[in-house]
């Protein structure tokens, strides 16, 4: 073809993929286009997190004195006046920092992507931006681009490079900064869309344009009353219309730090559990827990609080099992370092990864239900082979329930060249290991076994999860993403066969109770259960009375003796839904939980910051203080039937969550079934 020709074709093409970009609606794109964006970092399993930026030169301490908190934090915390803050640049100079030696570390470790904070809650900016001056090269003596040579290194290392951007900025006077010193979160910023156009959206674009192609934009600080979920989608959409290929965390959006996913009335591509595997991983959608190794992202001197290698591991093994990521974080110090024990750490991980690796990365969540404490599961995508990871030495032999063995399975275990002996007893399978491999097993912390398997359907998939409907019934429809599979249900606990109702049309769920379904076909093992419980709530009876207060406390406070600034009724424990964004208030919720059945429940309380659960007048879990997203439970007896319960929370600053959840006999811990509750 002639030059000119090429050169033209190439040119109309051009114009059409861009005005493609133009008009694309990247708020709602086919499972397949998600699919094809998502495949790098559905496969990748395993991240290194790195929170970086001038609280590593306070380190925890404010005039010698130990800040309460994450060291990140330390601004918001002691609370720093801004020019006193601004000044710590000065005395950031990270002559120990080498790019290489953090890319290669990650490699080391086996993680395939890596996140550094662009810009922290503090504002303070680790490139060289033409947009601010409170960045590296024009305040610090460093005077050295650290995204540049962090993002070259990577690229040579075959490392994804990823930023956490704040959206939150205490700098800035447009964006929390003008409330200083309480950076009160429950205010709203007149010029806060002044920021975000000629701060914000601008930086964004240097950052992907000139540090690109990024893996993943990681989003934080959403939770301030000048985000709304509009302003989280209309930045998702830029975003991604700078570079299509983008992956965009759920807190882009609005709502909690944690849990909440990629949900139609959200915004992002993956939920990020904080500090914590949620039990049952997050279904439907794709998610990441992000972990300290210690108690603090950014570097406190003082916090030698350290998971052991085994914490670590075992962490990896068990987030991949739920089919999630898992983003582990690194606080340098401010010469550059990253402290010893996390790279010990690291390196264990990799050297355990070297051996296990293949049980991690292109895995998927695994249809085999968790054993006891030590055995989780992965499977290859094709579902034709299950890994199952032992925690601890297997010794002379493992025993396994529920594989849809072949006759001709085969069972290895990694490291080790031979197949296995194995046997069936009932349904469970026994592997057997010689004498000389029990005492010498190749791996440690935790063993993998590879054992093939008769390819499994996939568990089928529920349309929505509108799990709370009033005076209403609910429409399920349900999918078995195994092309050609046919799918059973049961609404009555039991889990359904063949014979149980064939699905068809939507569920249609007019009693509060749990749908279970599996998918079946010909020459496949069935599918495992999927279970959803919903609440159909009576309006006239169902639900609790709140009250709201106001002011600042670090532990619960006598609320018998405040007055309330407003009163009502309402179905949920989200404090976001009764007092939406917003620092220093208490909620106390009031009413009677009808207890299915007599027996033994356990009660778990997860609150940021404190909170008190009280049933029949006596406490029943007690996460008082100032904290994060921390779990307390507490075990009782009760009697079938209506029982008084009071529940007290209260919220200082940082991210607010209440969620109450229960276990009880016979079900597995859940959230407390809306429908229990009776006014
Ligand atoms: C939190 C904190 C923060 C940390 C982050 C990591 O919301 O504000 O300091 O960067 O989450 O997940």
């Amino acid at each position: 073809m002639k030059k000119w020709l090429c050169i033209l074709i190439a040119g109309i093409l051009m114009a059409c993929c861009g005005r493609k970009t133009a008009d694309r609606d990247y708020l709602h794109e086919t499972e397949a286009e998600r699919s094809e964006r998502m495949a790098w970092w559905r496969e990748a399993r395993f991240g290194l997190f790195i929170h970086w930026g001038l609280y590593a030169v306070p380190a925890g301490k404010y005039k010698g004195e130990e800040v309460w908190g994450t060291g990140e934090w330390i601004m918001n915390s002691a609370p720093i006046p801004v020019p006193e803050y601004e000044a710590y640049a000065a005395r950031f100079n990270p002559v120990h920092f080498n790019a290489d030696e953090w890319a290669g570390l990650a490699a080391d470790a086996g993680m395939k992507y890596l996140v550094i904070t662009s810009k922290h809650h503090d504002g303070f900016c680790l490139w060289d931006s033409k947009i601010s001056g409170y960045d590296v090269m024009d305040r610090t003596p460093f005077k050295r681009d650290i995204l540049r040579e962090l993002s070259e290194a990577c690229r040579r290392r075959g490392i994804r490079f990823c930023l956490y951007h704040s959206i939150m900025d205490w700098h800035h006077p447009d964006a929390q900064g003008i409330f200083y010193p309480a950076y009160n979160t429950s205010k709203t910023n007149p010029g806060f869309q002044r920021y975000v156009d000629t701060y914000l959206k601008p930086q964004l674009e240097e950052l992907v344009s000139g540090y690109g192609p990024l893996g993943v934009l990681w989003f934080d600080g959403q939770w301030i009353n000048d985000w709304t979920l509009q302003t989280g989608r209309d930045l998702y959409r830029f975003v991604r219309s700078l570079q299509p290929d983008i992956i965009v965390n759920n807190r882009v959006g609005k709502g909690g730090t944690g849990l909440s996913g990629r949900k139609e009335e959200s915004v992002g591509d993956f939920g990020t559990p904080e500090q914590e595997i949620p039990p049952q991983g997050l279904l439907g959608v794709d998610w990441e827990s992000c972990m300290t190794m210690n108690d603090t992202w950014g570097f406190r001197e003082s916090d030698l609080n350290w998971k052991s290698d085994t914490t670590l591991i075992w962490n990896l093994a068990e987030t991949a099992s739920k089919g999630g990521n898992f983003l582990l974080n690194v606080g340098p110090t401010a010469q550059g370092l990253i402290p010893q024990a996390s790279v010990d750490r690291l390196h264990r991980m990799g050297q355990w990864l070297r051996i296990n690796g293949e049980a991690i990365y292109r895995t998927r969540e695994c249809q085999i239900p968790e054993q006891g404490k030590n055995l989780r599961f992965t499977q290859s995508p094709d579902g034709g082979t299950v890994y199952a990871l032992y925690l601890g030495r297997p010794g002379r032999g493992v025993k396994i329930k529920g594989l849809p063995l072949l006759p001709d399975s085969q069972v290895f275990l990694l490291g080790h060249e031979k197949p296995l002996q194995w046997k069936c007893e009932g349904d469970a399978l026994n592997i057997e290991i010689p004498q000389p491999l029990a005492e010498n097993p190749p791996g440690f912390i935790a063993h993998t076994f590879r054992i093939s398997v008769r390819p499994m359907v996939e568990k089928p998939r529920f349309s929505q999860d509108q799990k709370i409907s009033l005076n209403e019934p609910i429409f399920v429809a349900l999918e078995s993403p195994t092309p050609g599979a046919s799918i059973h249900y049961t609404l009555d606990g039991s889990i359904p066969d063949e014979s149980s109702p064939l699905y068809g049309e939507p569920v249609v769920i007019s009693r509060s109770g749990t749908l279970m379904a599996r998918a079946f076909k010909h020459g496949m093992a069935p599918s495992t259960a999927s279970e959803t419980s919903f609440s159909i709530l009576d309006s006239t009876a169902n639900g609790m009375t709140y009250a709201l207060y106001e002011g600042e406390w670090s532990s619960l406070p006598d609320f018998g003796k405040l007055k309330p600034v407003r009163t009502g009724e309402t179905w949920s424990f989200d404090p976001a839904g009764i007092r939406p964004g917003g620092d220093h208030f208490g909620i106390v919720f009031k009413g009677r939980i009808q207890i299915p059945e007599n027996g033994a429940y356990t009660f778990f309380i997860k609150s940021d910051d404190g909170s008190l659960l009280r049933i029949g007048g006596k406490p029943v879990a007690v996460n008082d203080g100032l904290h994060g997203p921390v779990e307390a439970q507490g075990s009782a007896a009760f009697l079938k039937g209506l029982h008084n319960f009071e529940l007290g929370f209260f919220e200082a600053t940082g991210g607010e969550a209440l969620e109450v959840s229960v276990e009880g006999p016979g079900m597995r811990k859940q959230p407390l079934p809306p429908h229990w509750l009776i006014r």
